[in-house]
């Protein structure tokens, strides 16, 4: 399924100078995004830092398999790329010849999703003779938070500030102390906050990607319904397979006794599994907070779409003087809009790519 996500050409003001850029003032910046690291593939138009388009094909191949299968994933990238370019550029009414350069995601993800948009990348900015500029995705859903939609009020934070990044492959806290300097102070050691929710969703017989489901039910039910492990990891660090172990040794010990148990008490499990993820997520993101005395906190990933967590951020916010900025849920998944945009913020300070990069899995701690 093909979202579109564009919003009217905006009014082009001067480039802002962004950390050493050779770029004429009054030549607008247009940045083509892709974005193919897991199961979604996106493009999207970005001019001087103001959203053009967005485009994300969803891949529903996988929900019949419960999670993600790579080479399905990779196939119907290749499916997807060209028309989702194609229609990237026309919903921004932007000529191929019209762009600057073009931003992708070189890693983390699945690499043979990867591999299709990079190679793609490769080949339009070839033929385009323009810049390529690699994205860590990451670092893109942490400046997801500056993308502009082109509307007067919008709030962007200032550095330094914390951003909580949860998604269905990562639980980081990022230390961010510039649009090109960020450190992942915590992150899980084993699964993410999404594929937790996920996991114990599949458990329950709720469908792929669980997350949601879970937060549409746990909305009538009780979080403190049921006790779950939660674990105590060092540091800033997460760790959510115990809690999954537990919620599965709870429902195994209950359905021995009664096997409706799960139906039965579905809404209070999802509440209790629910509220447990989010104390976790957000006691470690305000030890951290405390400790390097920073106020301004900000959300990503997938995850953020949870009412709770969001909630909690508001609460958080109210109670210690939070500054949270929590971004529309179109730049929280996985969209190119964000690959664009820190593809254009690299593209100012003059970062571009050799054709001979290849894509990467795994990623450091210093993004
Ligand atoms: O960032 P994202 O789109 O891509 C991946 O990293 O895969 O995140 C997807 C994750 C999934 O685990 C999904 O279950 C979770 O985000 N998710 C949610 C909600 N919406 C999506 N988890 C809890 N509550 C939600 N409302």
């Amino acid at each position: 399924m093909i979202q579109k996500n564009n919003v009217q050409t905006p009014h082009f003001s001067k480039t802002s100078s962004c950390g050493g850029a050779s770029v004429a003032a009054d030549k607008p910046v247009t940045i083509l995004g892709i974005e193919s690291s897991c199961d979604d593939t996106s493009a999207a138009v970005i001019r001087n830092g103001v959203m053009l388009s967005n485009i994300v094909a969803n891949q529903n191949v996988h929900a019949k398999y419960g999670g993600v299968v790579p080479e399905l994933a990779s196939r119907a990238h290749q499916q997807n790329i060209i028309p989702v370019v194609h229609e990237a550029l026309k919903a921004a009414q932007v000529d191929k010849s019209d762009l600057d350069a073009v931003a992708f995601t070189r890693g983390p993800g699945l690499l043979g999703s990867l591999l299709v948009g990079t190679s793609f990348a490769k080949g339009f900015a070839q033929a385009l003779g323009i810049p390529l500029v690699d994205v860590n995705h990451l670092q893109a859903h942490v400046l997801a938070h500056f993308i502009s939609e082109g509307k007067p009020d919008e709030r962007k934070p200032g550095f330094p500030f914390l951003c909580l990044l949860a998604s269905g492959g990562n639980s980081q806290i990022i230390h961010v102390r510039s649009h090109s300097d960020m450190e992942v102070i915590g992150q899980t050691i084993d699964d993410a906050a999404g594929e937790a929710f996920d996991k114990c969703a599949k458990v329950m017989g709720l469908p792929y990607p669980g997350g949601p489901h879970v937060d549409r039910l746990a909305k009538e039910g009780n979080p403190a319904a049921f006790r779950l492990n939660k674990p105590q990891i060092a540091g800033y660090d997460y760790s959510f397979s115990g809690l999954k172990t537990s919620f599965l040794y709870l429902l195994r010990d209950r359905i021995k006794e009664n096997p409706d148990f799960v139906e039965e008490n579905l809404k209070d499990l999802c509440a209790s599994l629910q509220s447990t993820i989010i104390d976790v997520l957000m006691q470690k993101l305000k030890k951290a907070a405390d400790d390097l005395n920073i106020k301004q906190i900000a959300l990503a990933g997938g995850v953020s779409a949870n009412s709770a967590l969001r909630q909690a951020f508001h609460d958080y916010g109210e109670n210690y003087g939070w500054e949270i900025y929590i971004p529309p849920f179109a730049f929280t998944t996985d969209n190119a809009a964000m690959i664009a945009m820190t593809g254009y913020f690299k593209y100012l300070r003059g970062e571009f790519c050799p054709l001979t990069e290849a894509p990467f899995a795994r990623t450091s701690n210093v993004l």
